[in-house]
């Protein structure tokens, strides 16, 4: 029975996905340190985390049998990833599973912010009944404006456009426009049309300080500014200034250049204090259905890896999937250094003991190379042994 360590409160659907697939599951509510994480690694194959235990390269080297780590989050910076694909561990993370999270909390800040709603509410828990239309808007006939349409602009798009927006969006790179939405050429353009600006880009270096003074002056007076994307995009300075004068009318702000660690430790912004501003703590993809959705999501990942070799949206090994054929009564994962001539190894070693190849798909991607045999009569344990001594096979595992 595998055995998986599963670590930081990884959510229940995620633990009893592995354990219906017949998995050993040990599942603690806290993070590891790099030697606790080593002793508790003992015979595992799967170790699953979140964003508090960091895998080390020590971690990896001591603990051989570790097949994958899945990363039941989206960053995988607290992984060594380029020393799991030398010892070829599979790392798996959930890119998507709360996309859909982030964009509803932008479609309800790009109401709330139009309609001046922290205002309103603000006024009444303060005991004073401030009815007003001043500076209240509907949504529908304006214009927002997607910098960086990704996954989340792109599905902002979709449901921006269902509110009645037009949208125009900008993109460094060649994007499928969706619905009705306009692609402009410079992000100049884009500042200049849109009542409701909304920063969805990545956090490359590059974007550092990609919204400051001069792109908040070209904003349109009165438009409102969104940023769930990465802390260090944004000068907050400036952004303050720009609401000050009253040239920006309000801005949501989900994510800031230095974050605390844990709920409950002290926070301080430059965004404080100011109207129709809208503060939320690094939440945009935080909601029950996201866990949900990542928990499911990682685990079948990881389930799948072991049981068939499958690697579909794994971040460091070529994303592979063999189907079975009738014929096939066993299948070989070889993982290997990215070397020429290491397929055609593995198929004259199998042919020179007569096992008939049924099924077979090679990938490589940077230094890793991967390939699935399906044989058609079982494996000798003298071609696993030749195949074991080649010196470019980082790992080989045979699946029933
Ligand atoms: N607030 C949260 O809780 C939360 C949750 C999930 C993701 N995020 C963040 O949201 C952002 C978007 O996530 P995603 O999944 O859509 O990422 P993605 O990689 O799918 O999309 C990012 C897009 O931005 C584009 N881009 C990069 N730099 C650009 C620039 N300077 N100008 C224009 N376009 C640019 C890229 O080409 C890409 O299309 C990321 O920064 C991610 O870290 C935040």
């Amino acid at each position: 029975m595998p055995k998986a360590l599963l670590l930081e409160n990884i959510h229940p659907v995620g633990i009893q996905l592995l354990e219906r697939a017949g998995w050993e599951v040990t599942a603690l509510p806290g993070a590891l340190d790099e030697a606790d994480l080593i002793e508790a690694l003992d015979g595992v194959a799967i170790l699953g985390i979140r964003s508090k235990t960091t895998v080390t390269k020590k971690v990896l080297t001591a603990r051989p049998s570790l097949e994958a780590v899945g990363a039941y989050c989206i960053g995988t910076n607290q992984i060594a990833v380029g020393q799991a694909s030398q010892l070829g561990v599979a790392v798996f993370n959930a890119p998507y599973s709360n996309t859909r999270s982030v964009v509803e909390l932008a479609v309800a800040e790009i109401i709330a912010l139009t309609r001046r709603m922290t205002e309103r509410d603000q006024s009444l828990h303060g005991g004073v009944w401030g009815k007003s239309a001043k500076g209240s808007h509907e949504v529908r006939g304006r214009t927002i404006g997607i910098v960086g349409y990704g996954a989340i602009g792109s599905q902002l798009s979709v449901l921006a456009e269902m509110l009645g927006m037009s949208v125009v969006f900008y993109d460094i790179a060649e994007k499928l426009t969706l619905g009705n939405a306009r692609r402009l050429d410079s992000m100049d353009e884009l500042l200049e049309e849109a009542d409701v600006v909304s920063v969805h880009v990545d956090g490359r270096t590059s974007n550092t300080g990609l919204f400051g003074a001069e792109q908040f002056a070209a904003m349109r007076q009165g438009s409102v500014f969104i940023n769930l994307s990465r802390g260090h995009v944004v000068d907050l300075g400036a952004l303050r200034q720009a609401i000050e004068s009253g040239h920006v009318a309000g801005a949501a702000v989900d994510v800031f250049p230095s974050e605390p660690k844990a709920t409950g430790d002290p926070f301080a912004s430059e965004l404080q204090g100011l109207p129709n501003v809208i503060l939320t703590p690094h939440v945009g993809g935080s909601t029950e259905e996201a866990q949900v959705s990542i928990g499911r999501f990682v685990s079948g990942k990881l389930r799948d890896f072991l049981s068939s070799g499958a690697t579909g949206m794994s971040v460091n090994f070529p994303n592979l999937h063999l189907d079975r054929s009738d014929s096939s009564v066993g299948r070989l994962v070889h993982i290997h250094q990215n070397i020429p001539g290491v397929l055609a190894s593995i198929n004259q070693a199998m042919a020179a003991h007569n096992v008939n190849i049924v099924g077979q798909v090679l990938g490589t991607r940077n230094e890793v190379g991967y390939v699935l045999t399906d044989v058609g009569s079982p494996i000798e344990a003298k071609v696993l042994g030749t195949l074991a001594s080649r010196p470019e096979t980082i790992r080989l595992r045979v699946l029933d």
